[in-house]
């Protein structure tokens, strides 16, 4: 009798248990699944209510693409006309003169055609690579790109082209 009482006992403890779990999974299941529309319905109405086409929603993705092509294409058009747009004398100013001008350390002076001669008679392209790279000798030390890296080489070739038309 009491070992039927235990098992009685025991199925109920069970069924409760198994039922409070059954709701538990139920109700997280409805929970999620009443969810989820609300979710939809406010995306559906986001896109919906701007009055939007499937193709103008799609479109935002292709104007994304155009326009990181434009802005790439756009900087390398500006370096391209930047030699035109700051032309040696101003390269010259900004960043050469300094040295050049007064002939600090060594660097020779802006028109001072005996110092330059033995240099312009290595011929332009030595002179480009010295700037473009920088140069060493007993003289002094010329920094490449005149210790400005931001100039391109087109923008320090102008800037020699324009030292060795005032100093020969
Ligand atoms: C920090 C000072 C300094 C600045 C700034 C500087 N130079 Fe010079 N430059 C020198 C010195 C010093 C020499 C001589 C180096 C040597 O012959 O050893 C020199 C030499 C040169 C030469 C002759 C190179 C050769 O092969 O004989 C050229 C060309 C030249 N500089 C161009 C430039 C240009 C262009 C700029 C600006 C973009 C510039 N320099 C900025 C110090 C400078």
């Amino acid at each position: 009798m009491t070992e039927k009482r235990y098992s009685v006992n025991v199925s109920t403890i069970l069924g409760i248990s198994a039922s409070a779990v059954l709701l538990l999974f139920i109700f997280v299941l409805v929970t999620h699944h009443r969810d989820v529309p609300d979710r939809v319905r406010q995306q559906r109405s986001a896109l919906t209510s701007s009055g939007s086409s499937v193709a103008e929603r799609i479109k935002p993705v292709g104007q994304v693409v155009v326009a990181a092509a434009e802005t790439k294409s756009e900087p390398v058009k500006i370096a391209a006309a930047s030699p035109s747009a700051r032309d040696g004398q101003q390269i010259y100013q900004a960043a050469c003169v300094a040295c050049h001008d007064a002939g600090i350390a060594g660097a020779p002076k802006l028109g001072d055609k005996g110092q330059w001669a033995k240099r312009i008679a290595k011929g332009v392209d030595t002179l480009y690579a010295s700037a473009v790279n920088g140069i060493q000798t007993s003289a002094g030390v010329m920094p490449a790109k005149g210790g400005n890296p931001a100039l391109s080489n087109a923008e320090v070739k102008a800037a020699v082209d324009y030292i060795v038309a005032r100093s020969k």
